[in-house]
């Protein structure tokens, strides 16, 4: 048994930085499990809840291989699929899901279900992307930087776009708690609340991260190793495309953005889904509104060897087994190492 057990993930703050940084090599130890066809059957005999109610392709598809990988038994619950959210509340839901279920992935807009899902239901709740945050994001993201770069510590990560988005909110905070420079780069009104920068600057203080928050993209992605960018009206905004447009189109991650880097080895990371061709339904729509064939970052940028989207999407597999095995598993994890 481990501090891990029994524990949730609602948002990366609920470990500390080194206990986050051990899930990252927990999930690369994993990672060559499964590459070497080593069986890891930590989970034999439990069941998985995955509430989703928004859309999602890499987390469904992670909680649900994960899970089969370690033995479990995953449900898949979507909104449309369940009484809650219509006729059966949040309380009443999370106690007969506790009563069924080892363990519960949500997805959806607010913070407050999520966390009530952990408080009611009484056993551990992953976070799987709300409006304020996007932990399981966070491993995968520092998992894949690890694996590119052999360490975190030191790496400087710039956001480029709608840098008040949840995943801008967990990429600033996690950089700061494992050591990693993190700039945002984005218009005023898409920079992150005070209070989140306050939760930053408080791990920055402690692991010597530096933070940047501007409007100025070339001093943003100056000596950056990590481009990042995400699409520009996250899930619930879909009503704000033409400002979005209109405030971001100087933010896009092209080759300009790569260049002014001055760094010869920068890469390129995305979460997805992307907007980089006309090869979907929402840019086709968007064309045909706004003219454009490409939004957050160029197909160019997209498809140039130095750009990391589908390790990094590969590696959300990875790193929600690490999760999932270090909250419910029956397994020795080491004593916390260094954060690199
Ligand atoms: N990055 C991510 O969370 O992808 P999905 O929305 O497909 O789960
Ligand atoms: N910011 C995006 C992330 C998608 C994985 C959204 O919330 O829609």
């Amino acid at each position: 048994t481990t501090h891990f057990q029994g524990k949730s993930l609602l948002k990366e703050i609920d470990y500390t930085p080194k206990e986050f940084y051990t899930l990252i090599k927990l999930a690369e130890h994993l990672k060559y499990l499964k590459q070497h066809n080593i069986e890891h059957h930590y989970l034999a005999g439990k069941n998985i809840a995955l509430m989703f109610a928004k859309t999602s392709t890499r987390t469904r598809s992670s909680f649900t291989v994960a899970a089969v990988d370690l033995g479990a038994h995953p449900e898949f619950l979507g909104a449309s699929d369940i009484q809650f959210g219509k006729k059966e509340s949040l309380i009443d839901t999370a106690k007969v899901l506790g009563s069924m279920y080892d363990g519960i992935e949500y997805r959806g807009f607010d913070q407050a279900v999520v966390d009530g899902l952990a408080e009611y239901s009484g056993v551990p709740v992953w976070n799987g992307l709300t409006d304020d945050w996007h932990p399981t994001q966070m491993l995968a993201d520092f998992m894949t930087i690890d694996e590119v770069f052999g360490r975190i510590k030191g790496i400087t990560l710039t956001y480029l776009g709608d840098a008040r988005n949840n995943v801008a909110n967990s990429l600033l905070v996690t950089g700061a708690m494992l050591g990693a420079n993190i700039h945002l780069v984005g218009p005023k009104s898409l920079q992150p609340s005070q209070a989140i920068q306050d939760i930053a600057a408080k791990y920055a203080a402690e692991s010597g991260a530096q933070l940047l928050i501007t409007d100025d993209l070339a001093a943003g992605v100056k000596d950056s190793d990590v481009l990042y960018t995400d699409i520009w009206a996250s899930m619930g905004e879909e009503d704000q495309w033409a400002d979005r447009i209109k405030l971001l189109q100087p933010y896009q991650l092209n080759m300009a953005a790569v260049k002014a880097t001055g760094n010869p080895d920068t890469i390129v990371m995305h979460d997805l889904p992307a907007y980089h061709d006309l090869n979907t339904k929402l840019a086709q729509d968007i064309h045909a509104k706004f003219g454009l064939t490409e939004l957050e970052i160029t197909d160019e940028v997209f498809n140039a060897p130095f750009a990391k989207q589908f390790q990094e999407a590969e590696n959300r597999m990875h790193t929600i087994k690490a999760i999932m095995a270090a909250s419910l598993g029956n397994l020795f994890i080491p004593a916390l190492p260094e954060i690199k």
